[in-house]
């Protein structure tokens, strides 16, 4: 459907294409004309400056995607302007199941972005990631390397919680990420920590195994990213919690290399 300003947007493009071939003259075509094919409609110099200013046509410098391919939440330029953009997003079936679009929150200049799976029951109801019993456990481990959830980002591959819990399915996935690819673009992290298989497979578009990736730094195209265990599989296994103790001190260690280069400069 057309809205008022997108049609507002299209009549002001028209115009402004006019003025730009024909300059300040506007030609119409002549009703019934006989002698000529156009006339002039009204011209700068014979057009008293009073009404020459209630002529003037008023051009909006809002995107619009009309003429291109590129929807309007790719050209945002704040976190705040994309959630506006696609909050009420039903490019997939979730769309119609979700309670809330979990969007992520924290800080949009963060150097560190934390990325999950995709919203449980108690992010739905809130609309906020990470805030049921896995999120309180990552609360914790965040503030175990002196921080705090404000000093990051922290959001998921899906912003829409799948039924019961289940895995998101690759359709799903496909349509989210870009809405995190532009998160990132507008957060311009240093570092990522990706929680979980899903997040790290999503991330780096190949099947890993935890015991093989985890401990290493992988490059997200140019952010560094360190990846372990999502905090759900830890309340599962308590075991794994040295491994993540180890995998978020290798972030810290990155992230403190990386203050002492600034303070060099
Ligand atoms: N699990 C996730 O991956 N993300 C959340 O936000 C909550 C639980």
């Amino acid at each position: 459907m057309m809205g008022d300003r997108t049609l507002n947007e299209l009549v002001g493009q028209y115009f402004r294409q006019q003025q730009e071939v024909f300059g300040n003259v506007f030609y119409t075509e002549k009703e019934k004309s006989t002698d000529s094919t156009i006339n002039v409609l009204f011209q700068e110099e014979k057009i008293p400056e009073k009404e020459k200013e209630q002529r003037k046509i008023v051009i909006s410098d809002e995107p619009t995607d009309l003429f291109t391919d590129e929807p309007e939440w790719k050209k945002t330029k704040s976190l705040d302007a994309l959630y506006e953009k696609i909050h009420n997003c039903q490019n997939c079936p979730l769309g119609a199941t979700r309670k809330n679009f979990v969007f992520g929150t924290g800080n949009p200049q963060a150097d560190i972005m934390l990325i999950g799976e995709a919203p449980g029951a108690d992010e739905d109801e809130q609309g906020k990631p990470f805030v049921g019993r896995a999120g309180q456990l990552l609360t914790k481990i965040i503030e175990s390397i002196g921080l705090s959830r404000d000093d990051v980002f922290i959001c998921n591959i899906l912003k829409c919680r799948p039924p019961d819990n289940r895995s998101p399915f690759p359709s799903e996935i496909d349509e989210c990420e870009p809405y995190l690819i532009k998160q990132i673009e507008l957060i311009q992290p240093k570092f990522i920590l990706a929680l979980g298989l899903t997040a790290i497979d999503t991330l780096l578009k190949k099947k890993n195994k935890m015991g093989e990736i985890r401990g290493t730094v992988q490059n997200y195209h140019g952010i560094k990213m360190v990846v372990t265990y999502h905090p759900a599989a830890l309340l599962r296994n308590p075991g794994w919690k040295k491994n993540v103790w180890d995998d978020v001190r290798l972030l810290r260690r990155l992230y403190d290399e990386y203050l002492n280069s600034k303070l060099k400069i």
